[in-house]
């Protein structure tokens, strides 16, 4: 993780420097840049969780095939899932952060990945989305994308669907696996062309609400990963930002890995730094720097004379 830090540090030192120019975190046309720096020899531990869940329906898929998911009419939003288009910047980007994930796979086992960062509207819907995309369009993919956000869920706008029932509803015991999960009817083979959401599954949210603190403690979550990982090649989950609540951190310990999202000129190094610190439990592959128009350049990192994300 340490160049995307020096990276965001480097960003808050000129902050500092000259008070004037303000950050917003405004839409930018779909040049989206999210580039990907592991660090695989992250520490890794599955602290336990218990949440008495005696009562509820065990996780049961039995029989259950990717082409058994139930079909929905979804009709996705391309501004919003870029990875979709057949070409463009953010096509690419998401391919390179695919394949730094193929690259962290060979070194240990990883199918669940949780995407998360310090703070609201970093990215972290926008990047698990495109990515399951991403990934889904690659060598026939199966890979479910499950929005563990079950306080402020969008996952299922940006792919125009219903948000429930939901993760929520599946981890109070009120929905069985089956009933959460989705897939789009769109017919698999569009002329020549293989259709982006044809490897996609989804479970949207649910609404969590008050409950989503203790929802996302629940050992049902676990049970949901366990029981599905059989017929997905990955499981992408969006979840809440980590500083304000404790939600993500609680799924992350039922995922094989965590990506953290940083938005450029917005994401300030002490919050990198601090969501880092509350997954320390969990296995941080590292960060997604999200929304900048140039990545940065090797050379920023070794004295050369150039500007970070694209300032020269
Ligand atoms: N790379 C990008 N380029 C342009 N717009 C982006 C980019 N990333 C995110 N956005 C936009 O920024 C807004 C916030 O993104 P998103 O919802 O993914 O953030 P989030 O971290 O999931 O927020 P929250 O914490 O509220 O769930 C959305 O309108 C999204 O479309
Ligand atoms: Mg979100």
């Amino acid at each position: 993780m340490s160049r995307i830090y020096e990276a965001l540090q480097k960003a808050e030192s000129e902050r500092k420097q000259d008070p004037a120019p303000t950050f917003e975190a405004v839409e930018q046309p779909p040049a989206h840049a999210a580039v990907a720096e592991f660090e695989p020899e992250a520490q890794y531990e599955h602290p336990q969780f218990s949440v008495s869940t005696e009562d509820m329906p065990r996780a049961s898929v039995g029989g259950l095939t990717f082409e058994g998911i139930a079909k929905h009419s979804w009709k996705p939003s391309l501004d919003k899932l870029p990875a979709m288009m057949d070409r463009g910047p953010s096509v690419e980007q998401f391919r390179s952060l695919r394949s730094r994930l193929n690259e962290a796979r060979d070194i240990r086992p990883i199918k669940s990945v949780l995407i998360s960062s310090g703070m609201p509207q970093e990215g972290k819907s926008f990047v698990a989305s495109n990515l399951a995309v991403s990934l889904a369009r690659h060598k026939g993919n199966k890979v479910l994308l499950v929005d563990g956000d079950m306080r402020r869920y969008t996952i299922h706008e940006m792919l125009g669907t219903s948000p429930s029932p939901g993760l929520a509803d599946y981890l109070s015991g009120k929905a069985a696996i089956e009933e959460i999960l989705q897939r789009s009817d769109e017919p698999a083979d569009q002329g020549l062309n293989r259709s982006p959401l044809a490897g996609l599954a989804f479970i949207p949210g649910g609404n969590g609400g008050d409950r989503a603190a203790d929802l996302s403690g629940s050992p049902r979550f676990g049970e949901l990963l366990r029981a599905l990982a059989p017929i997905f090649d990955w499981i992408i989950i969006d979840s809440s930002p980590v500083l304000p609540v404790s939600d993500a951190v609680n799924l992350a310990r039922s995922c094989d890995g965590v990506l953290l999202v940083a938005r450029g000129n917005v994401t300030r190094y002490p919050v990198a730094q601090r969501a880092a610190g509350e997954l320390r439990g969990s296995n941080v592959l590292g960060f997604v720097l999200n929304a900048v128009h140039e990545a940065p350049q090797v050379g920023n990192y070794y004295g050369y004379n150039q500007g970070y994300a694209g300032r020269e």
